[in-house]
């Protein structure tokens, strides 16, 4: 097992935003890996919860729709924002590819919704990291919309269905960006004997 590989990838991995994609389209072979990375998440009673919604094309167009419309809906005077809207608008246009993340509940209810939602976060890492490896930029989005009920009619899910956010893919036209992390140390406490 290369450990040096999976440790170089797992820091490399960065949220890079629509509006730093390049136009290059990503090939549907490559759409394929990454939800083949996320099928491969743990799963607390193999629920496999995690649903994949793939916007490529000019079906980009009706999630950008949707997702301004309904934001324009929904949100209240006060807290309006002109810039929201238009990243809402423009993020799935900008990118080649959206996929929509939704936690299909279990019929029964007998694992704890925390953990199918856990299940479906573990499914984003592992789309983020092989997305990583092929050199695309990813960002997990979540907004007032995507958790609304609305959300749940576009995309047909079932009342108990979550949708838990966008993830944008797309070649970065910029630098490949650097991050930092505070001590792990700080993170944890260790009990000897
Ligand atoms: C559940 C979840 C939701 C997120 N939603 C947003 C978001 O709505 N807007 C945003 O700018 N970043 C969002 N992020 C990404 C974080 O901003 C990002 O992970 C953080 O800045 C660290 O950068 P890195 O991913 O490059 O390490 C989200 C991350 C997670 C785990």
């Amino acid at each position: 097992m290369h450990t040096a590989t999976i440790d170089e990838i797992i820091r490399r991995r960065r949220t890079i935003k629509p509006a730093q994609y390049s136009d290059r389209p990503i090939e549907n072979a490559t759409i394929q890996a990454i939800l083949e990375s996320g099928n491969w998440a743990p799963t607390h009673g193999m629920t496999e919860p995690w649903r994949f919604h793939v916007f490529t094309g000019s079906a980009r167009a009706q999630l950008s729709e949707f997702m301004a419309k309904t934001y324009q809906e929904i949100t209240a005077a006060d807290t309006f924002k002109q810039t929201k809207l238009e990243k809402l608008r423009n993020n799935p246009l900008l990118a080649p590819c959206t996929i929509v993340v939704c936690m299909q509940r279990q019929v029964s209810g007998k694992i704890p919704e925390l953990e199918e939602i856990e299940a479906v976060a573990c499914a984003v890492q592992n789309m983020h990291l092989a997305a990583t490896a092929h050199g695309l930029g990813a960002f997990w989005s979540t907004s007032t919309v995507v958790y609304h009920d609305a959300m749940k009619q576009f995309l047909k899910l079932g009342p108990e269905d979550r949708c838990l956010g966008l993830f944008f893919l797309g070649y970065p036209k910029i630098e490949w960006p650097t991050s930092s992390r505070g001590d792990v140390a700080e993170k944890t406490v260790w009990h000897h004997t």
